[in-house]
């Protein structure tokens, strides 16, 4: 349990709050690349900051403040081109730096005007099929170079919901790795049951033993399951919690971030990034652009859908609440993660306070040429069958090239 105040310095990232400033320090997707075409203009949300995006013809990215200066309207349904973006009411046009550069309908609107109508502008940069905002204080650090963003010969999807409730609920599932026998394992069973799918998930086995340790760049998170030893990857490798809002997982030729977008304070854009290798001896087939889809966690009646792995886990972000009261909670040993994170992340808001960088921001570009991740090759005792069929559980089942990569993963027949 902690206080209110704790739980407003924890969970608040709007433009003045303390962990506002902290997840400031970051990048964060706010579109894929195939979302915005040259010449075109979308309204994005982040930190609680109403935004406007967009691409010029010749492909420039460009990151404003939403609402055009002379009476409000949204930048977002404007036109990009190569001058800057062209507010739909009137024509007021602004640069990449959000100098106001037109007044179509004043004849001689002069310098100071023009400098009264500036707008803010952002840093914005686009990587591996995702375009990322920077809305922290100048100089932006550097986009991180992942490498999941920057492998070669990999094929590529991204799945993505948006979510109401506080991105923190759903950081701290992922250090919570207890919650996968009983959710993942016997309640997605019952679900699975109940639609008269496949009954066992593989995932029920009880944890013997859990385990964190602090890296360069967030949190390496270990498991030992029943029948299972120390020697398991799920304990020697586990995989990494990167700070702050991102968590790998994935084994064998799978690999996956998964990205919790703080939009405000009660939304979190859920972003699945995937990236499937293929097996020695193979290619993975050409791809020209990374595709997107929406993970489906509703049906049409409003109810949720568990009857897939991270639909199970949706369900329980969501109903904690739009920001889960930590003022009521219980916590028990196997919480010991979450305490871990929220002191991780008090530590690190303190570093901001004082003027530092916080973990894991990179300023150094011999550092940023790919960011190596470590994670389980054999997940969960798995199996190559079992993975496929992990595959078919999980929000991966509605990606538009589920098809293509398990014929990628499959053995060769014959
Ligand atoms: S409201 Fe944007 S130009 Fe008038
Ligand atoms: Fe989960």
């Amino acid at each position: 349990m902690i206080s209110a105040e704790m739980q407003e310095r924890l969970t608040r990232v709007g433009p003045g709050s303390a962990m506002g400033r902290l997840l400031r320090s970051y990048w964060y997707p706010v579109l894929a690349s195939v979302e915005l075409a040259p010449g075109q203009a979308r309204e994005v949300r982040l930190l609680g900051e109403d935004l406007a995006v967009f691409r010029a013809p010749s492909g420039r990215l460009g990151l404003l403040e939403r609402h055009c200066p002379h009476r409000g309207v949204s930048l977002g349904q404007g036109v990009a081109t190569e001058r800057g973006l062209v507010c739909p009411y009137h024509g007021w046009t602004f640069d990449h730096g959000g100098a106001c550069v037109a007044m179509p309908a004043e004849s001689n609107p002069g310098a100071r005007l023009l400098s009264r109508a500036s707008v803010a502008a952002y840093a914005v940069a686009e990587l591996g099929g995702l375009i990322f905002a920077y809305l922290g204080p100048a100089p932006a650090p550097l986009l991180p170079r992942y490498d999941l963003f920057v492998l070669d010969g990999a094929l590529r999807d991204i799945g993505r919901a948006e979510l109401p409730c506080n991105w923190l609920q759903i950081m701290e599932n992922s250090v919570d790795p207890v919650h996968v026998e009983y959710l993942h394992g016997q309640h997605l069973q019952a679900a699975l049951a109940v639609s008269g799918r496949e009954t066992a998930t593989g995932y029920g086995r009880r944890h013997e033993k859990i385990g964190f340790d602090l890296f360069e760049y967030g949190i390496t998170k270990r498991r030992v399951l029943e029948g299972g030893s120390e020697d398991d990857d799920d304990w020697r490798v586990g995989h990494p919690l990167i700070f702050p809002v991102t968590l790998r997982v994935g084994a064998n030729c799978q690999h996956r971030f998964q990205i919790r977008v703080p939009v405000d304070d009660q939304t979190t854009m859920h972003y699945w990034y995937s990236c499937y290798l293929p097996p020695a001896g193979r290619q993975a087939p050409a791809q020209d652009t990374v595709p997107l889809y929406e993970v489906p966690w509703r049906r049409p009646d409003g109810s949720f859908r568990t009857d897939f792995v991270d639909g199970g886990d949706i369900m329980a972000w969501v109903t904690q609440g739009a920001i889960a009261d930590r003022t009521r909670e219980l916590l028990v040993s196997s919480d010991r993660g979450l305490v871990l994170l929220r002191r991780l992340l008090l530590e690190q808001l303190e570093r901001v306070e004082r003027g530092d960088d916080p973990l894991g921001v990179i300023r150094d570009p011999e550092r940023n040429q790919c960011i190596r991740f470590v994670q389980e090759h054999d997940k969960l005792g798995g199996s190559a069958a079992f993975l496929r069929r992990a595959m078919d559980i999980s929000h991966a089942r509605f990606s538009p090239i589920r098809d293509q990569v398990l014929a990628m993963l499959s053995p060769p027949s014959g």
